[in-house]
């Protein structure tokens, strides 16, 4: 058995920063940021939480596929930025939701950490531990940016996305995944909550080296993504989408060309959210999947790469 994608929801704040906002934050122009990153706008939550996003995405993706809460008996959230850390968010969104069959815990691979939730689902309904899992990505990275570091704060959004997948007879889609802990300073954000926490001055706010990360990225995606699909002896003219953590244009074009792959099978939508860490792969998902882009029998790859440093992908049928 394995899970297939049966619906998808996502939510976004309603409040949004375009880069002439920032402009008058920090010293940076709609210019350098449209040029270096892609980036238009992004979302930031004002009444909204990391929880009350992930509910409304959850309930989109049961409504869309047509799955009642209680049959949810796995809820995964991916995120490093809840409001709450007891309970989990899971449980608080089960709560919320009613999905009072379903076994719930957090999940912290950073961006990477969709991808980390589609492979654990995918081996609890394997295992034949549960039949329908409920997974969601949901982050309000606006909390924890520095708003006066312009080499971070303009990189990123808020949103969530979420996936239900119900087993089906067949074999368990190909996932791999890779860490680097040994190259984790790169991207880091230590708690505001530790007594020993080291110098502590930045805690509780993204610190990252973004040339660094940018290259592990360029390097790595494509590396996974040849891997992934020798593995799965699939072409990359098989491929109808890759569809990739939206951190940056440039990374995405990157990717494209290493592999020698058609852009055109790239798509994006960093313009509007910017990088919104483990909900950007579920909410791009969710909005190919409603304006009819995916469509039933296309392959679509997934890849992710982040905080870690993590980089995984994913390949499944539509
Ligand atoms: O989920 C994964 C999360 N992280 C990422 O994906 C980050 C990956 N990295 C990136 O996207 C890019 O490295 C950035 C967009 C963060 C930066 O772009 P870059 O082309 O690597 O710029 P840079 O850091 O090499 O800086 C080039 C120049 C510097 O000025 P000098 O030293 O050449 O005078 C920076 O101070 O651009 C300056 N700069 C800015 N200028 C205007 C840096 N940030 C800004 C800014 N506006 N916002």
């Amino acid at each position: 058995m394995y899970g297939k994608i049966c619906g998808t929801g996502s939510c976004v704040p309603k409040h949004v920063l375009d880069n002439e906002d920032l402009s008058r934050m920090v010293d940076t122009s709609d210019a350098w940021i449209q040029e270096r990153t892609g980036v238009a706008r992004r979302h930031i939550i004002e009444d909204e939480t990391t929880v009350s996003m992930a509910v409304e995405a959850a309930q989109r993706a049961l409504e869309n596929g047509n799955v009642r809460a209680e049959e949810v008996e796995l809820l995964i959230v991916s995120t490093f930025t809840s409001e709450i850390l007891l309970p989990c968010a899971a449980c608080e969104v089960q709560k919320r939701l009613g999905a009072v069959n379903a076994a719930c815990f957090d999940l912290n691979a950073a961006c990477t950490g969709f991808l980390a939730a589609y492979q654990t689902a995918q081996a609890y309904i394997a295992a034949g531990s549960c039949r329908t899992v409920l997974l969601i990505g949901s982050e309000s990275l606006s909390n924890m940016v520095d708003w006066k570091d312009r080499g971070t704060c303009i990189l990123f959004g808020d949103g969530a996305g979420a996936a239900v997948l119900r087993a089906e007879p067949g074999e368990v889609p190909l996932t791999v995944m890779h860490s680097d802990g040994g190259a984790g300073g790169a991207l880091t954000l230590q708690s505001r909550h530790q007594k020993n926490r080291g110098s502590g001055l930045d805690a509780g706010y993204i610190q990252m080296n973004g040339r660094e990360v940018f290259q592990f990225a360029v390097k790595r995606v494509p590396e996974v993504i040849q891997e992934l699909l020798e593995a799965g002896q699939v072409t990359l003219r098989q491929v109808d989408y890759f569809i990739l953590h939206q951190a940056n244009k440039r990374i995405v074009e990157s990717v494209a060309k290493r592999l020698g792959a058609d852009i055109e099978k790239f798509p994006m939508n960093l313009q509007e959210y910017g990088n919104t860490s483990s909900a950007s792969i579920p909410i791009l998902l969710d909005e190919m999947n409603r304006d009819g882009r995916l469509k039933q029998g296309q392959t679509i790859v997934l890849a992710g790469f982040g905080a870690g440093l993590s980089w995984g992908a994913a390949v499944l049928k539509w």
